[in-house]
């Protein structure tokens, strides 16, 4: 098939296109910079330099492809996402970037629609398993841009066209935020939100990678997508072995948990996300798990 993936050079797009590469797709890479052109074409892929805010240029781009995958997202790092602002760009990819990329992508005439999106959606629900059909928790402005995007998604799937919508486990490995909250656990500084007995539910890049591959065997909805939930209690005993440091990663204290506002306190709830049904209709299966060691170099 033919595919175009948005945010080509970033942690997911890189592993979108290597693992359809592998398996025979022939794969667009989208980026705005001549410098992202190599890191797509790294990864095996053709690259495109274009505007993901100008639907004329999206149309332009994605004509010619079956499947358009859209992973724009602009996260900030650890607790930089308390800064004034600091949501802003990525705020701006969901609301905007992300409904011109599902409009050219009908426009263009793709017959399929793969949205990257998140289980931090969720809300908190103890202990207690989370399937797809478990109420989002997003009445606050700051989800706004996730639903909008969700919705442009969901309008993309009419007239014979199907949209899969993923709803990623926290990601893990050789990322920003990973390498970032690593080097913490290293000095010793906290890191985790919420309590030890609660749930968190991660997905290794390679396996997203893997999992956009799958999803094209997916029908129109909505799939989690993690490995086997876990207590924080245990991420943290896990990225102490990762770091090589003498103790488990620390929790913030609780007086600064309750200032980190809306955005970050997402990480404060409990989310023992199921991915079953994901998993029953596409095949696909976990492979990296946080206790499987190395996890952060792969
Ligand atoms: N479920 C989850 O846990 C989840 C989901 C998504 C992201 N994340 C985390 O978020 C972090 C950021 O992800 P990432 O590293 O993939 O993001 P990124 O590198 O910041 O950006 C991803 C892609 O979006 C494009 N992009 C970013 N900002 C843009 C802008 N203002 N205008 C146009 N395009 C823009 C970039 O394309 P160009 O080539 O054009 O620069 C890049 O390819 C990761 O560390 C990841 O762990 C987590």
């Amino acid at each position: 098939m033919r595919i175009a993936v948005t945010g080509a050079t970033g942690v997911l797009g890189q592993e979108a296109v290597e693992a359809l590469v592998a398996v025979g797709h022939e794969v667009t890479g989208i980026t705005r910079r001549d410098s992202g052109i190599p890191i797509v074409e790294g990864r095996g892929g053709r690259a495109i330099v274009a505007d993901v805010f100008s639907r004329t240029d999206l149309t332009r781009t994605f004509r010619g492809h079956d499947v358009v995958i859209n992973t724009l997202a602009h996260v900030p790092v650890g607790m930089a996402g308390l800064r004034p602002l600091a949501w802003r760009e990525d705020d701006r990819l969901h609301l905007e970037a992300s409904v011109a990329v599902a409009e050219a992508a009908a426009q263009a005439g793709a017959r399929k629609l793969i949205q990257e999106s998140t289980v931090y959606l969720y809300g908190d629900n103890g202990s207690d398993w989370i399937g797809e059909d478990q109420p989002l928790s997003v009445r606050n402005q700051a989800f706004r841009p996730r639903v909008r995007e969700m919705r442009a998604a969901v309008d993309f799937a009419t007239s014979g066209r199907s949209a899969v919508i993923l709803r990623l486990g926290q990601l893990f490995g050789r990322d920003r935020h990973t390498t970032h909250g690593l080097k913490a656990v290293r000095n010793g500084d906290p890191l985790l939100l919420g309590r030890p007995e609660q749930y968190i539910t991660l997905l290794h890049h390679s396996d997203a990678g893997r999992a956009f591959v799958a999803a094209l065997r997916a029908d129109s909805g909505f799939y989690n997508v993690g490995g086997e939930p876990i207590t924080k209690k245990r991420w943290a005993k896990d990225l102490g072995m990762e770091a090589g440091a003498d103790a488990p990663a620390k929790f913030y204290p609780e007086i600064t948990q309750a200032l980190v506002g809306t955005r970050l306190d997402t990480q404060r709830r409990s989310l023992r996300v199921s991915s079953v049904r994901f998993m029953s209709e596409t095949g696909w299966r976990p492979t990296v798990g946080p206790s499987t060691p190395g996890w952060s170099r792969r």
